[in-house]
């Protein structure tokens, strides 16, 4: 190698170093506190401008060993590059009634290429609820190419996890429990949504484990475990659902029904052992 073409290469190594660098964007730099007392949403709207706007896809860190309370809060795109979001602390919603039109307490809209994932609790602080408006945890829509892993969401107002309106939606890793005698917290609801993936994935709460609602299609699930609740329910026109290795386990704790399953003009397969059965599934 003559002496050019290794000063060549160094340069190029260091551009590549400078150019490729993900930028790191904390919410404590941009005025969260992370308490538990303070509301943080101010605080996560300046962290999410900065880094919507950058376009070298950035990691918005929300660091562990904190929980920041949040009102209600839409992060709202299109975004200039792709975005992770690293839940690393706990995220608390207020202990008192949110009103607003929105009906999620998190929501995620028109973000194409986000991934969601840490170790973080999401606690939707949803027993005040139970006895009223049907209010939601969390929700994506609007995009593609999205991944949510690891995050534990807990005590929903009602459902926990809603996809609205994406594509290629990959989600695994996820634990969310709510008691089984709390109306209507479904874990996961997927509706007008395509290419959705969930995989390894714990649920424990009042109401479905997972509905699929109107106009889904390519719906596969492996690996979940549901119970308490109600099992896994696709209302109408649902189509290439596939449902593998899904173990629908009664918990000895709770009385009451046996979990089921029940489909309206839904289409698709069953691959390995499916408990119970879903009889409109080939
Ligand atoms: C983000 O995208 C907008 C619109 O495309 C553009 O005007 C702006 O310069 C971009 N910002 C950065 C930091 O790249
Ligand atoms: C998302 O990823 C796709 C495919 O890699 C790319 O074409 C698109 O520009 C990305 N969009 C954003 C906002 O990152
Ligand atoms: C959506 O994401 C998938 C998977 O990354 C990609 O193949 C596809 O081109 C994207 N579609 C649009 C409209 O960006
Ligand atoms: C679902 O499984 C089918 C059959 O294995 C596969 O063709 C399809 O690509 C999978 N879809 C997703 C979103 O993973």
């Amino acid at each position: 190698m003559s002496p050019e073409i290794i000063f060549i290469s160094v340069l190029l190594g260091l551009a590549f170093v400078v150019g490729e660098a993900q930028p790191i964007i904390n919410v404590l730099d941009h005025g969260a506190v992370g308490d538990g007392k303070r509301d943080d949403t101010q605080g996560f709207l300046k962290a999410w401008d900065a880094a919507c706007l950058d376009s070298r896809s950035p990691t918005l860190v929300i660091p562990p060993g904190k929980t920041f309370l949040l009102s209600q809060i839409s992060f709202e795109g299109p975004c200039n590059s792709s975005i992770h979001v690293q839940v690393g602390g706990n995220i608390v919603a207020p202990n008192k009634l949110w009103t607003s039109e929105l009906v999620n307490w998190i929501s995620f809209r028109n973000v194409n290429n986000l991934t969601i994932d840490g170790s973080g609790q999401i606690d939707g602080q949803g027993s005040i609820w139970w006895d009223c408006k049907n209010k939601r945890t969390f929700g994506i829509s609007g995009c593609n190419n999205s991944r949510i892993n690891g995050l534990k969401f807990i005590n929903s107002p009602g459902k926990h996890l809603a996809i609205h309106k994406c594509s290629w939606v990959h989600i695994k890793g996820l634990n969310i429990a709510a008691p089984a005698d709390s109306p209507n917290t479904d874990g996961m609801y997927i509706q007008n949504s395509e290419h959705v993936e969930v995989s390894d994935t714990i649920i424990g709460t009042g109401d479905d484990c997972i509905a699929i609602g109107t106009g889904s299609s390519d719906v596969n699930m492996t690996g979940i475990t549901c119970g308490p609740g109600h099992g896994i329910s696709e209302t109408v026109a649902c189509s290439g659902i596939v449902l593998e290795s899904i173990g629908i386990a009664l918990d000895p704790a709770a009385k009451g029904d046996r979990p089921t399953s029940y489909c309206l003009n839904a289409q698709g397969s069953k691959v390995g052992e499916v408990t119970p059965d879903v009889s409109c599934l080939e």
